[in-house]
């Protein structure tokens, strides 16, 4: 097994993602002992650069993070110098035949795997698989390629892009990353759903009164208003972060904890869904506001990469339901906003009323009423799971309150929390699929959400405006109200 190499090539090198996310973790890795032995990394773009700019412009985002690790810099100058950079068109043989050559030459002669993280547009997407594909691959080990969202706009052209991809490679080397996945309270959304008595029994319509999936961020489009406007707050977070979590919460227990299990079981749950309803959804689009303090926020259309008369929503709210046995009835709500006032994701589950309750009696419309439990599963920022219990408030008289059973990971575990990317990448090096798309579940997604959003663009559908920094629409409120459930958020 020492004998064989990975090659990691970042196609789109230069780009945020790269920056930001793919070279840290990969250092993240390389200074956790996680990486093989063997291993070169390789930059791939269009812009003229040398291995040492390169080197340069990676180690301006690489950190040694909170805990000032001991010999951090050591480590970073070992890992950029396993750092290169190849200067290549993304539709072009012959650029990719001559990173071909540079690959082997760092191999020598070891069995190699090669892994592309395409981090490039999507129009350039199966170009670059076919370039890499055909003049790239390893002709002894593993080829992989990881690709991220957008997966197509709608059913037919994710399906088309699958399509595409299956031309130059077997679905068992695509890997399509979605990067809530590789959340650690995402992944241990099953630990505590399977490897706890009191969670299991408790999960379904008997006792869950419903679930929501909010996620909010503190901060518009800014700059990304390109990319944004094409697809909207539905395609962006909607359809793929929230439902994946949705799925992952409310799939039947799979067979063992094998990828195609997993998957086979998400697949499951995501084509029970019933399509959601236009009238079961909000949408909203920020606009620009100025504080007491005079600081003033922009329009989502004052972005300068976004159309004046731009309808595409930065918020928007739904009601979802599973039409099988465990789920019929119960409300999965979920809520997915830019430019609120706060940036957080979290998943809560209100549990029913309890039946017949002796402390709600001759309550007096006291505030005994409207304290069911509810589960708090905080993916984001302090991750955490806390559960809301009735208790009694100490002293000689009988006054309830709702207290916490608190679990803040930052208390509990000294170990700073890996970012999503680090998991992700390496398990794509390891061939573990758990956390990857598979493209039936892909094509299930796009299934839900395609009539609606067609619906939304062909009737012009305006969206609710609110102010920048504020909770979102209030027609979020009606959608919940009606289905009589209250944001837990609030
Ligand atoms: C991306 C979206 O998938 O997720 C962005 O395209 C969003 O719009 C981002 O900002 C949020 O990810 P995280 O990990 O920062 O919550």
């Amino acid at each position: 097994e020492h004998e064989s190499t990975v090659s990691i090539t970042v196609v789109g090198a230069s780009g945020d993602l790269a920056k930001k996310k793919i070279f840290p973790a990969l250092f993240a890795l390389y200074y956790e002992g996680c990486l093989p032995e063997h291993f070169t990394i390789y930059g791939y773009a269009r812009s003229k650069m040398t291995d040492g700019e390169l080197r340069h412009m990676v180690s301006k985002t690489l950190t040694c993070r909170i805990d000032k690790r001991a010999n951090c810099g050591e480590k970073m100058e070992e890992f950029l110098k396993r750092c290169f950079y190849h200067t290549g068109q993304y539709d072009s043989q012959e650029h990719f035949v001559a990173l071909n050559k540079k690959l082997k030459e760092h191999e020598g002669g070891r069995l190699s795997n090669r892994l592309f993280y395409l981090s490039i547009p999507p129009n350039i997407f199966v170009d670059a698989v076919k370039c890499a594909s055909s003049s790239a691959s390893s002709l002894s080990g593993w080829t992989r390629v990881i690709v991220e969202k957008p997966f197509g706009r709608d059913s037919k052209t994710s399906a088309a892009l699958t399509n595409s991809l299956k031309n130059y490679l077997e679905e068992d080397q695509i890997f399509r990353i979605d990067h809530y996945l590789g959340k650690e309270l995402v992944e241990n959304l099953s630990v505590l759903r399977f490897s706890n008595l009191i969670f299991e029994p408790l999960w379904s319509r008997q006792y869950i009164q419903n679930v929501q999936f909010i996620f909010s961020e503190d901060f518009g489009t800014e700059g990304r208003g390109g990319y944004f406007d094409h697809y909207g707050i539905i395609r962006d977070i909607m359809q793929n972060h929230l439902l994946q979590i949705l799925a992952l919460f409310a799939m039947e227990t799979p067979v063992s904890l094998d990828a195609e299990d997993i998957r086979n079981e998400k697949v499951k749950v995501l084509r029970s869904m019933r399509p959601i309803q236009l009238e079961d959804v909000v949408i909203g689009q920020y606009k620009g506001t100025t504080t007491k303090g005079g600081v003033t926020y922009p329009s989502y259309t004052d972005d300068k990469t976004v159309p004046g008369d731009s309808l595409t929503p930065t918020f928007a709210a739904a009601a979802l339901f599973i039409d099988n046995a465990r789920w019929d009835g119960v409300p999965f709500l979920m809520k997915a906003g830019k430019a609120l006032h706060t940036r957080s994701a979290e998943i809560r589950v209100q549990f029913r009323h309890v039946p017949g309750n002796l402390y709600n009696r001759n309550s007096g419309g006291s505030n005994l009423d409207r304290t069911t439990n509810e589960l708090v599963i905080r993916v984001q920022p302090d991750e955490g799971i806390y559960l809301k219990i009735n208790n009694k408030v100490p002293g000689l008289g009988m006054r309830l309150d709702q207290s916490h059973l608190n679990l803040l990971y930052s208390a509990r575990y000294s170990k700073e929390i890996p970012d999503a990317y680090e998991r992700l990448l390496l398990d794509a090096i390891e061939g573990e699929r758990r956390l990857f798309i598979r493209s039936d579940e892909l094509d299930a997604a796009w299934a839900l959400f395609t009539p609606l959003l067609k619906e939304i663009e062909e009737k012009k559908m305006i969206p609710e405006l609110y102010p920048y920094g504020s909770r979102g629409p209030v027609g979020a409120h009606y959608l919940a109200a009606k289905h009589n459930v209250q944001w837990g958020d609030l």
